[in-house]
């Protein structure tokens, strides 16, 4: 997704999307990616308005829930943007063969979601303080 403005992009995220397999049930889940604003646009809202459309995007594709992880300091940005904490969740990226944790030793990572569907919403608690593996392959090793 782009925010354009005059032919300028301002700031841009990739949303992905993947079937997961977590407490024996299967879900369609999207996650954020390189979010960015350009330097001199940053601190007037685009990125949390790109954020909160990428939200709105998942909901409307009927994903079940959304999943992504983010440095700590960014919490804050991403709650502002309707996405919430997962406590004690860590994704488990790379591949099965070559497992990409986000509680690797020198990351500081945060686990943000939101449940979408009712099947989701009603496996949320399943989510927290657990191990969810994501294996997103070895290209977005981790979302
Ligand atoms: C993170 C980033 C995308 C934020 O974009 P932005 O357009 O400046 O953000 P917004 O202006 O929409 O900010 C929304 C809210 O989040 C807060 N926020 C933004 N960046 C923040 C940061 N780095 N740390 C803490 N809070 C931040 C803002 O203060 C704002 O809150 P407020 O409305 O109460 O003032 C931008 O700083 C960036 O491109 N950083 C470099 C790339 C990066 O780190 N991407 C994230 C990868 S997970």
């Amino acid at each position: 997704m782009l925010l354009v403005d005059d032919g300028r992009v301002l700031a841009a995220l990739d949303i992905l999307f993947k079937e997961i397999a977590h407490a024996d049930e299967r879900y369609e889940a999207g996650g954020l990616s390189t979010v960015v604003t350009r330097r001199e646009s940053r601190g007037h809202g685009l990125g949390r308005r790109l954020v909160v459309a990428a939200r709105e995007t998942m909901m409307e594709r009927k994903l079940d829930l959304g999943l992504f992880t983010c440095d700590s300091p960014l919490q804050v940005f991403y709650e502002s943007a309707g996405w919430r904490v997962l406590p004690g969740a860590v994704l488990i990226g790379g591949t099965p063969q070559a497992p990409f944790p986000s509680d690797q030793s020198g990351f500081d990572k945060v686990t943000m979601g939101d449940f979408f569907s009712p099947k989701a919403r009603q496996a949320e608690a399943l989510f927290r303080d657990s191990r969810i593996g994501l294996y997103s392959g070895e290209i977005d090793k981790l979302w």
